[in-house]
């Protein structure tokens, strides 16, 4: 592969990719209307055990979980309702990068106990947006995300913010969110049309089901106008052509 084409392939995450006052109005908008709409789901979430918990997460990678999960979260904090966005990805982090953090500390040395918590957030990412880094990468992601020192912590959180917004691991790749998702108020599901077939997102509520977890709902992301019938905002297209790159867990 010459170099061009390896710089090309390496995903550029910054902070160009969140949500400010330079976005387009369509693109703000579109988070806000998800914001509205998950913030209804929410609100008839009763029987959940931390109803202000929500998981973002997708049948497969790529679909857009992450750079959705930072921009609802700070959307959400313009309301004035303190929040926090937690990476839990630990094999894939990427919101250190999005956010220009450090990612020494994070998730990972909280949940193995050689971080307290406050040293771990990083206050104040955007106004009224708290931010939890995924941290090192442990040998064991899995067993951490699925231990008592993660329902512990979900339940700390939970009463710390006004919302959680927890961005995970891809649902057909590895089980991870679905070890903890079932205390939240449930998964919002990514869809990528060009990435997720009818049968990939099948298996993500069958798995879901089965965990005995509540799907909030799904929305469409990293998808181009044409390929959703609209014909205003070409932005969304260019974006998503630009940075798109599989990448394999
Ligand atoms: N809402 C979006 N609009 C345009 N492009 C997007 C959007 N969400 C994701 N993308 C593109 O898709 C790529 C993968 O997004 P990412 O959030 O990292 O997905 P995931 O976390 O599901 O693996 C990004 O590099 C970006 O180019
Ligand atoms: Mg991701």
């Amino acid at each position: 592969m010459s170099t061009d084409k390896k710089k090309k392939n390496v995903k550029n995450y910054n902070s160009d990719m969140l949500v400010s006052s330079k976005t387009s109005f369509y693109i703000a908008e579109a988070y806000k209307t998800l914001r509205t709409n998950l913030m209804f789901a929410v609100a008839a979430t009763e029987d959940a055990e931390f109803k202000n918990v929500f998981v973002l997460s997708s049948s497969l990678p790529g679909e857009g979980k992450s750079i959705s999960s930072a921009n609802l979260a700070i959307v959400l904090a313009q309301t004035g309702s303190k929040v926090l966005l937690v990476d839990a990805d630990l094999r894939k982090p990427v919101q250190n990068k999005l956010f220009a953090a450090s990612n020494v500390r994070g998730l990972s040395t909280v949940l193995v106990g050689e971080t307290v918590l406050d040293v771990a957030l990083k206050k104040e990412v955007r106004p009224n947006l708290d931010l939890l880094t995924s941290g090192k990468i442990p040998s064991n992601p899995s067993e951490l995300l699925g231990s008592k020192a993660m329902r512990d912590l979900l339940g700390e959180l939970s009463g710390l913010y006004d919302y959680v917004v927890v961005d995970t691991p891809p649902l057909n790749v590895v089980s991870d969110a679905l070890t903890f998702a079932t205390h939240t108020a449930g998964i919002l599901l990514a869809v990528c049309p060009s990435i997720c077939k009818h049968d990939n997102l099948k298996k993500s509520v069958e798995s879901a089901n089965l965990a005995n977890v509540h799907i909030l709902g799904a929305f469409l992301s990293n998808t181009t106008n044409q390929a959703i019938g609209l014909s205003y905002n070409k932005k969304y297209g260019k974006y998503g052509k630009y940075y798109y790159k599989k990448y394999g867990y």
